[in-house]
């Protein structure tokens, strides 16, 4: 098997587009040989050393270098690195925890989170995430605080016909009831400025993730947005906190971040948050074995650097017009002459197609019909790598597709992959 580009090639020889960036990874394309020479340079000069005993320059340097790319908020703040999503939001929920605790407060322990949102599959993560099928099963295991609710604006709670400019409010006065409920025990709340493989980048409205950072700031409670699939430009900024200019206190990000290179996560800290632990304690109570590995900081340094140097970050911002992300948005419109599909939704190189069996009712496909898996294996028949879902209606019932593809994508490339798209989705409405 091999990747170039948007390309991936099977064992025996079929090639695919991968319209999806394998799972919203992939940002720079596959099989940029910079990425492999830095590995291997880090390799030949130090494979590992155990961040207790020793700092790399590698990390010293990568993580002022991600903290200039996560902007002004984060200016003199940390970054902790790990192997990948799960284990940064492990480490951004103790990160809160302790923070709490530092600063005098340590009956704060919940973390609030949004119903139908994923954050990982550790137990910890999966505790704050509300995506059903992924969680059910572990529920005995796992402590549970409050999911509130959140503006899905295709299937509106309160039916608004105006994209939830009004009602994205009382979307965020839930979280300030759940706050208030938690009675002084709320540490942190979590989100995914859009959402990602639960419901299928959903964007947030307007005015609602500004209401919610400030109902936290209020509170007391950080505010950690999950970027573990949003960040590092795949929505056209470099996080997507920035479309809303939001200040979270912490930052998840993984995926993107060395884009399949190798494996790596990030928790970008405010100065706040750190400093808090600095004064206080003085140490993280908290570590991986493999926390900053110098090979996969590598691999992520080199890709940071590609991709400001190709300007990709622009390339995924779908408002610039003649932008990569701002073809692909007029590419996917065509799909919505379909029978089947109910709604494209996104921004940037990360869209959501959901299908429904009657357009006007907005009915879901029944669950076990599994269409948005028979829409997938069509597509890849014809060549083409999807990322299907289900559950976005209420966790069980729902069919989407997840579309990320590298910011490298052609033209000529989003066109043959949207052609290919519309007949596989038609194909699977096929009896
Ligand atoms: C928003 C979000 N958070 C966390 C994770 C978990 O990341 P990982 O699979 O790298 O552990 C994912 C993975 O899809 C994700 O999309």
């Amino acid at each position: 098997m091999r990747g170039e580009g948007v390309y991936l090639w099977d064992a025996s020889g079929k090639r695919y587009l991968d319209f999806s960036g394998s799972a919203a990874v992939n940002f720079i394309g596959h099989g940029v040989p910079e990425i492999a020479a830095a590995m291997a340079a880090q390799a030949q000069q130090l494979e590992f050393a155990h961040s207790s005993q020793f700092v790399t320059p590698v990390a010293e340097e990568y993580a002022q270098e991600l903290l200039d790319f996560a902007g002004e908020n984060f200016q003199d703040g940390c970054v902790y690195f790990t192997c990948g999503g799960s284990e940064s939001i492990e480490t951004a929920l103790k990160l809160a925890r302790q923070y709490q605790v530092e600063i005098g407060q340590p009956k704060r322990y919940q973390i609030i989170s949004r119903g139908q949102s994923y954050h990982g599959s550790t137990l910890g993560a999966l505790s704050v995430s509300g995506n059903k099928r992924r969680r059910e099963m572990y529920l005995p295991m796992v402590r549970e605080f409050e999911h509130v609710t959140f503006p899905y604006c295709y299937r509106c709670a309160y039916d608004c016909t105006d994209s939830c400019r009004n009602c994205g409010q009382e979307y965020a006065a839930d979280l300030e009831r759940a706050i208030e409920e938690a009675n002084g025990e709320a540490a942190a709340f979590i989100f995914e400025p859009v959402s990602g493989a639960t419901l299928g980048a959903v964007v947030p409205p307007p005015g609602y993730l500004q209401s919610v950072a400030e109902t936290c700031r209020r509170h007391g409670v950080l505010l950690i947005a999950d970027e573990v699939m949003t960040g590092m430009g795949r929505t056209g900024r470099n996080f997507a906190v920035e479309h809303w200019d939001v200040a979270p206190d912490i930052v998840v990000t993984a995926k993107g971040l060395s884009s399949g290179y190798a494996p790596l996560g990030a928790v970008i800290a405010t100065k706040k948050v750190t400093d808090a632990i600095a004064n206080g304690s003085g140490a993280f109570l908290h570590g991986f074995t493999y926390n900053s590995h110098p090979i996969s900081l590598a691999a992520g340094r080199a890709v940071l650097k590609h991709l400001q140097r190709e300007k990709l970050v622009q390339a995924a911002d779908s408002s610039q017009e003649g932008s990569t992300a701002s073809r692909l948005t007029q590419a996917l419109q065509s799909l919505n002459t379909l029978d089947t599909v109910g709604e494209v939704r996104g921004i940037g190189l990360l869209w959501g197609v959901e299908f429904v069996a009657d357009k006007i009712a907005k009915k879901p496909f029944p669950p076990e019909m599994n269409f948005a898996s028979r829409v997938g294996q069509a597509a890849a028949a014809r060549g083409l790598l999807v990322y299907p879902m289900q559950g976005c209606v209420d966790g069980i019932s729902g069919d989407h597709l997840l579309l990320a593809p590298p910011a490298v994508i052609t033209t000529e490339q989003i066109d043959w992959a949207v052609e290919q798209l519309s007949a596989a989705i038609e194909e699977a409405g096929k009896p």
